[in-house]
């Protein structure tokens, strides 16, 4: 597949420490085997995540030096409040500092113990937010996207008639939320249609269950959609992003991925005058946890950047040669034989690390074993999107098993070049050759009772 070519050019440069692979396997070592605890300084190409990694444009780094860094009332707030108002038709707009804070002040509102909240896939944090209000985090992804060998669109969409089946089955006063991810990140960046949106809205509404969009990939989404989806190619990227929000009452938005920015969040209420008393309740919690209502945990220059960034992410010229860049890499594999989640998400390539080691059990982490030899083969930092990421049943302590064990490689936007990705290829190419010969995956010495991959510590079996 030819590389789609970037619609921007190179103004300034960070450089990149080189490393030898003996010096990459000291150091892994000393990070108790979790990538997490490396030093970004001792990575070459880190896609850790997608998330905060971003580079901002011209544009936005100008308006960094026009954020208005008033306490109450800035201008860049209201930027900010007009341009969510603009794109996504819901009036209320809370920034907030990031995703998992929209989380934190929106969930209680609708969560409490004995509760269910059910998504097409709950990424970690948003899970454990589920939980921490009390609640069971249930997730509901249509059977396709458990076959990462299985071509099809819209590999995010919710199973909708299982979603009834749990409505009735937990009674609909006990299910206090559902949750639409889009794109899906725990499934592999797949999108969600604008058809199973309103199937998914259509339920909610017969149950009078509150429907919330967890938003961070609302724009790759609207392109998948675009691109794929029937009837809706002759639409823009921002007339999909409106439809899509129609069919949901509110928004939770980690910012720090489409909309290109380092660091923000938002949280959105369609209605607000229908909702006085969430929205009240959304103040308050802010005021407590975030900062005051008009800056919600963000400078005024942080505010500003994302006002502009909301808009630059809708761009359709970006948007094909980001969703492109992922895609090169995804042929790439194609080419090597190498299993990913297929087709291509819109953020990364999620490598079927399972069917790269088959020889090693989800209780040692195969997930793990790709992104410690893809840091030590070429100095690449990837994540595990598998049992080590999800964690430990909340009610036993045990083990529990993904239904994936997928090793992210997740791209920052606007950051890395064709090289750097033909780089990821090869390391991966040269990795699968000897996959056979790594016998053992690792075993967990330490872990906090939640999150735990950010922090554990493992060792080699
Ligand atoms: N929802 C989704 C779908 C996410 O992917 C993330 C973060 C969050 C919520 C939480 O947002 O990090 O701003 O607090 N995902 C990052 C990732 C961390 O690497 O996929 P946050």
């Amino acid at each position: 597949m030819k590389y789609v070519p970037e619609p921007f050019r190179i103004k300034m440069v960070e450089t990149i420490k080189m490393t030898t692979r003996e010096e990459r396997e000291a150091k892994i070592k000393d990070a108790k085997y979790n990538l997490f605890n490396l030093k970004g300084e001792d990575v070459y190409i880190d896609l850790l995540t997608d998330s905060g990694t971003n580079a901002m444009s011209q544009e936005q780094w100008a308006g960094v030096m026009r954020g208005d860094e008033a306490y109450a009332g800035a201008k860049s707030y209201y930027k900010l409040v007009d341009a969510g108002r603009d794109i996504f038709g819901y009036q209320y707009i809370q920034p907030v500092h990031q995703g998992r804070a929209a989380e934190k002040v929106l969930f209680p509102a609708f969560l409490h113990k004995g509760q269910y909240a059910i998504s097409n896939m709950f990424f970690d944090t948003t899970r454990a937010h589920v939980e921490l209000a009390g609640a069971r985090a249930v997730d509901c992804v249509v059977e396709e996207a458990k076959d990462p060998s299985r071509r099809c669109k819209f590999k995010g969409n919710m199973d909708v008639k299982k979603l009834k089946e749990l409505i009735q089955e937990f009674g609909a006063e006990n299910v206090g939320l559902v949750v639409m991810t889009i794109t899906n990140n725990s499934a592999g960046g797949q999108p969600v249609s604008l058809e199973n949106m309103r199937q998914v809205s259509e339920i909610c509404r017969q149950y009078k269950i509150p429907l919330d969009i967890d938003a961070a990939r609302y724009a790759e989404n609207a392109y998948f959609i675009k691109r794929d989806e029937a009837g809706c190619e002759n639409m823009s990227i921002k007339e999909i992003v409106r439809k899509t929000f129609s069919y949901a009452d509110m928004f939770t938005m980690s910012a720090k991925k489409d909309t290109i920015v380092n660091m923000g969040g938002l949280i959105g209420v369609k209605d607000p005058e229908k909702n006085a008393e969430l929205v009240s309740n959304i103040k308050a919690n802010c005021i407590s946890y975030e900062g005051f209502i008009t800056y919600g945990g963000l400078a005024g220059r942080d505010l500003e950047a994302l006002a502009i960034g909301l808009y630059e992410g809708l761009d359709e010229n970006y948007l094909r040669y980001r969703i492109g860049q992922v895609e090169y890499l995804a042929s790439r594999l194609d080419d090597a034989g190498i299993a990913y989640q297929s087709p291509a998400g819109g953020h990364g390539v999620f490598v079927d690390a399972a069917a790269m080691f088959p020889q090693i059990p989800y209780y040692e982490f195969p997930g793990q074993v790709l992104g410690i030899e893809l840091y030590k083969e070429a100095g690449i930092r990837a994540c595990d999107i598998g049992s080590y990421m999800l964690g430990n049943d909340p009610d036993t302590g045990e083990q529990l098993r993904s239904d994936f064990e997928f090793t992210r490689l997740a791209i920052p936007r606007r950051v890395y070049t064709q090289a750097h990705i033909d780089v990821m290829a090869e390391a991966l190419i040269a990795i699968k050759e000897r996959a056979h010969e790594i016998k053992h995956g690792y075993r967990i010495t330490w872990e906090p009772p939640i999150l735990r991959h950010f922090q554990a510590h493992l060792e080699p079996i």
